[in-house]
């Protein structure tokens, strides 16, 4: 059995003539350690998955397991304890609360969590040592998506989710959070989901899923990932 196995799920939303199959029976599993990135266009049912998966959501059919729990029967008490001990999210605009600092933006998540890290260790990590006490407006839009990274990170999951995680932000910026994911993935042993609509991140990861119109298309995986610095688009 797979670390994740995402099994013919289907997710509707609404009824009648705007019924929508945002998830249209997809199928893909990813192995623990792994960096899985999810390529598809917008609309294609990316982020509707990232949350199925992350218990955010649920499926109107089909079945999920992470690490042997199956999501699709969990209670909705199983899923709060999930989302806060198993799962870290990053997301495009990066969420952090305006009047905390770095430190504190960290500290919040680390507090509703049992087997957490250090919030200052994982800062440090991240490259922003000597930002803890600034403000997110303090800091430049990557800067801020490594406190959202440490932020997910801190909470020691065992699955890092991640939305776009640089649609926000500059070609450089940019490579930079990917390469620091990629890293990341690597030396925490974490296993690490990317959705993203950018072709080029496809070479970048060790498992790609390829996502059209709610369906999976394809799902390859690659025996030697480039390392973001290699890779131009
Ligand atoms: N809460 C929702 N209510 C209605 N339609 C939704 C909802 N969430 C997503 N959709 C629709 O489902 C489809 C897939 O959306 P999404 O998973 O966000 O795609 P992606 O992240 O690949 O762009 C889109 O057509 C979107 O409009
Ligand atoms: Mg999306």
């Amino acid at each position: 059995m797979s670390y994740i196995e995402f099994s013919d799920v289907v997710r509707t939303y609404g009824e009648g003539t705007t019924k929508i199959n945002a998830l249209d029976g997809a199928s893909f599993n990813v192995e623990k350690g792994e960096l899985a990135v999810i390529l598809g266009a917008s609309g294609a049912g990316k982020t509707t998955a990232l949350n199925i998966l992350g218990g955010m959501d649920s499926a109107t059919s089909g079945t999920i397991t992470v690490d042997g729990r199956d999501l699709s029967h969990a209670s909705e008490n199983d899923l709060v304890l999930y989302r806060r001990a198993d799962v870290g999210f990053v997301f495009q605009f990066y969420n952090l609360v305006p009047n905390l600092t770095a430190l504190e933006n960290v500290e919040l998540a680390t507090q509703i969590c049992p087997d957490s890290l250090d919030p200052t260790e994982m800062l440090e990590k991240v490259g922003l040592a000597d930002r803890l006490g600034n403000f997110p407006a303090q800091l430049s839009g990557g800067e801020q998506q490594r406190v959202s990274i440490a932020r997910a990170l801190a909470k020691n999951p065992k699955l890092l989710l991640c939305d776009e995680p640089t649609g926000a932000l500059d070609y450089q910026t940019g490579k930079q959070i990917l390469q620091l994911l990629q890293d990341m993935s690597r030396s925490e042993h974490v296993t690490v989901v990317i959705v993203t609509h950018n072709a080029a991140l496809a070479d970048m990861a060790d498992r790609l899923i390829r996502f059209k119109s709610g369906r999976v298309t394809s799902m390859t995986t690659n025996e030697s990932p480039l390392p973001i610095s290699e890779i131009e688009w």
